[in-house]
């Protein structure tokens, strides 16, 4: 990205919707800085140059610096997670004792075997540019844990991997939607899924999770959801937030609807597989009906299970 005559790297969308929202990259101390604290005049001016990738809130201000960033910005409102999460921190720090349910991330370390693998491939030197989707053998072990632990039967050529889920999500919402395109997403929803679909052009259609099903969406309501210009079903079972899970009958209802309608991709948020209790049972979305194995964006994530950064 060229602006204000430096020349930076852009970083992943979710680090760039991050600075964009709360900060910018300061190319004398080389890091990025919060601009909460509202500037005004001059002095904002001059910040305002040092910096790559504009701001959107100053102060209250939002109109009159969004011409320096893409109309799409306009779109997207504020992490409420990270808010949610800064709130806890700043009670922390307070010394109230809060526990905080914003950001998701298991209480434990990463296991040191983990980390070993980590450090030892450090050391063999694999620290160059590898291919964009990942390298051969991570697709070849994610092709295997497919078939093993969830009987889906992709090929590594079928695999991509991105910097979490959140990064692969945006990527598949990019590459599938056309502007106006719709998405039905169940309700109660992470907050991330409606904010990507309009980046990426979309137009949400929330379908309401209601309290007397367990907050679980019906095969009725999702064929009375679906429109000519439905083009993604979100699922996300386990569920953040609603910490449910969908039973294999439950999910195979959703799955004949789907199965009636080849033009909707799924995405089958997978990302919570292992966080299953009690008698329940996890199984793919894509595993429900034979037609829906090439239609599906299944997405787990070590992340949650291992504590493992991506
Ligand atoms: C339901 C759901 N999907 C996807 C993600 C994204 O995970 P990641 O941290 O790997 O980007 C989260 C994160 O909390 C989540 O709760």
């Amino acid at each position: 990205m060229h602006a204000n005559g430096f020349l930076v790297d852009i970083p992943p969308i979710h680090s760039l919707l991050s600075f964009a929202k709360f900060g910018a990259f300061d190319h004398r101390r080389n890091c990025a800085v919060p601009l909460f604290p509202r500037r005004s005049g001059r002095k904002r001016r001059k910040l305002l140059n040092r910096m790559c990738i504009a701001p959107t809130v100053w102060g209250s201000k939002q109109g009159e610096d969004m011409a320096l960033v893409a109309e799409r910005m306009k779109l997207v409102s504020d992490s409420i997670t990270l808010a949610v999460s800064a709130k806890a921190n700043a009670l922390k720090k307070a010394g109230v004792d809060v526990v905080g349910f914003g950001a998701g991330e298991p209480d434990f370390d990463t296991p040191t075997f983990i980390k070993d693998a980590a450090k030892a491939a450090l050391d063999k030197g694999q620290t160059k540019y590898t291919p964009t989707p990942c390298i051969p053998e991570l697709k070849a072990a994610i092709a295997e844990k497919f078939s093993r632990e969830n009987y889906l039967p992709y090929k590594p050529e079928n695999i991509t991997t991105g910097a979490g889920g959140k990064h692969c999500l945006y990527m598949a919402f990019m590459a599938v939607l056309n502007p106006g395109d719709e998405v039905l997403i169940p309700t109660p929803y992470w907050v991330s899924y409606p904010e990507q679909a309009k980046l990426a052009g979309g137009v949400n259609k929330f379908i309401a999770g209601q309290e007397k099903n367990g907050f679980k969406i019906t095969p009725q309501q999702l064929e009375a959801a679906i429109t000519p210009k439905t083009k993604i079903f979100l699922i996300n079972s386990p569920s953040n937030p609603a910490g449910h899970m969908y039973s294999p009958e439950e999910l195979k209802g959703l799955a004949d609807v789907i199965a009636k309608h080849p033009n909707i991709v799924v995405f089958s948020d997978e990302i919570y597989e292992k966080l299953v209790y009690g008698n329940n049972k996890f199984v793919s979305f894509a595993t429900l009906h034979p037609s829906l194995i090439e239609s599906i964006v299944a997405c787990p994530d070590p992340r949650k299970q291992l504590s493992h950064p991506v």
